[in-house]
This record gives structure tokens, C-alpha cells and sequence, in this order.
């Protein structure tokens, strides 16, 4: 086996709108199996971001950026066709409860069926993460909740400075 192959990246994709400490732990676990990992920022058509791009691509490089194991993008169109373009082997999830399994399950086939080659690896949330998403995280900040442990405090701080704007 060449040396090349060798050096196993996996990308993880998602909104991340916010990034999440769930996130960042999916990301601290992975790089105990991977020699580098792809956080890929894309589009979900059915969900309306409160940030753009741009924005989150910022927060991503602030938190998880300073790790040179960590390479940060963003992405239109087909996910295994980016996974290609990295030469990864996988595409890399975070399960949280039961419920995500059907979502994960369905979207995992579909992307072997593009990308025969790349295999989907779940891995489990931390406990502390298991009940959030970036929805309730947003939602609660909306509101004026606490967000401690939940996501980094630069996060926190955007997520207040854009209720504030009116977003
Ligand atoms: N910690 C915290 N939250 C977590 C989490 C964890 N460990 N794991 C998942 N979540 C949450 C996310 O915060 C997100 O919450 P939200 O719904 O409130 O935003 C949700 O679980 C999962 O969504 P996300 O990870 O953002 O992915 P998605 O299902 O919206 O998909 C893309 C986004 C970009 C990955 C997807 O649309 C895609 O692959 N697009 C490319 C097109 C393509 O190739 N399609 C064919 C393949 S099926």
C-alpha cells in the first residue's frame, strides 16, 4: 500500500448554523480516526438560515480553525462530488437520538448509491450535546436564554449581536 493511501480524510458536512459544541465533539472524535477532517458548510434548500455563509464559515474557522488537522469550506451542489474533490473516504455524521436515524439512514443510502466508494461513519454525540441542534440553540438565544457549554462563547456572542440587529 502506497503511503498516500494511507492518510484517510473524512468530510463533515452540514449547515452549521450555527457551529455547536456538538459539532466540535463529532470533530475531536473523528480526528482520533482521521488524519484530517473537511468541515464542508452547505445549503439545505428547505431550511431558512439566520446566518450567511460567509458568517458561518467565519465562526467554523474561530473555533474549530486552529487545528491543522481541521480544513474548513463551503460547498454547492452534490456532497460525494466534494468528498471526490478531498479524496476522502468519508463523509462523516453525528448521531444524537433515535429519531435521527431515518433522516441519517436515508441520506447515507442515497450518498452510496451517488458515491459507491465513500462510506457514511455516525458517530455518537457527546451526552453533554445529545438534545441540541443549531434550531433550539437559536431559539433559545432568541429569547434571551443562557447558552453556556452549548456553543463557544463567540458564537454565543453573534447569536445575541443578531437578535439585536433584528434578524
Ligand atoms: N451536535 C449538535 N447538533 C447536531 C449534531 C451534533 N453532534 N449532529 C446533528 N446536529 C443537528 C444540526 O445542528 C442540525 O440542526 P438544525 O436542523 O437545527 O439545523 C441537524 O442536526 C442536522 O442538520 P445538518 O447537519 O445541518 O445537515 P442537513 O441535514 O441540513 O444537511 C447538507 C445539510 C449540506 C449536509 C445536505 O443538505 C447536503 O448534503 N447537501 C448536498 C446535496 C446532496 O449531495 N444531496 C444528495 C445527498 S442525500
Amino acid at each position: 500500500m502506497q503511503s498516500d493511501q494511507l492518510f484517510r480524510t473524512a468530510v463533515y458536512p452540514g449547515t452549521f448554523d450555527p457551529v455547536t459544541n456538538g459539532h466540535l465533539d463529532i470533530v475531536d472524535r473523528a480526528l482520533k480516526m482521521f488524519d484530517q477532517v473537511v468541515i464542508a458548510i452547505g445549503t439545505n434548500p428547505v431550511k431558512e438560515s439566520l446566518f450567511t455563509i460567509e458568517e458561518r464559515l467565519e465562526m467554523v474557522r474561530e473555533t474549530a480553525g486552529m487545528n491543522g488537522k481541521v480544513k474548513i469550506t463551503s460547498f454547492d451542489g452534490l456532497l460525494v462530488d466534494l468528498a471526490a474533490r478531498y479524496g476522502a473516504c468519508a463523509i462523516l455524521r453525528g448521531l444524537r437520538a433515535v429519531s435521527d436515524f431515518d433522516y441519517e439512514l436515508q441520506r447515507a443510502l442515497m450518498n452510496r448509491k451517488l458515491s459507491p466508494d465513500i462510506e457514511t461513519v455516525f458517530l455518537m454525540t457527546g451526552f453533554r450535546w445529545i438534545y441540541i441542534s443549531s434550531t433550539i440553540v437559536k431559539e433559545a438565544a432568541r429569547f434571551g436564554g443562557s447558552l453556556e457549554g452549548l456553543v463557544p462563547p463567540l458564537v454565543e456572542d453573534r447569536l445575541r449581536k443578531a437578535f439585536r440587529q433584528g434578524r
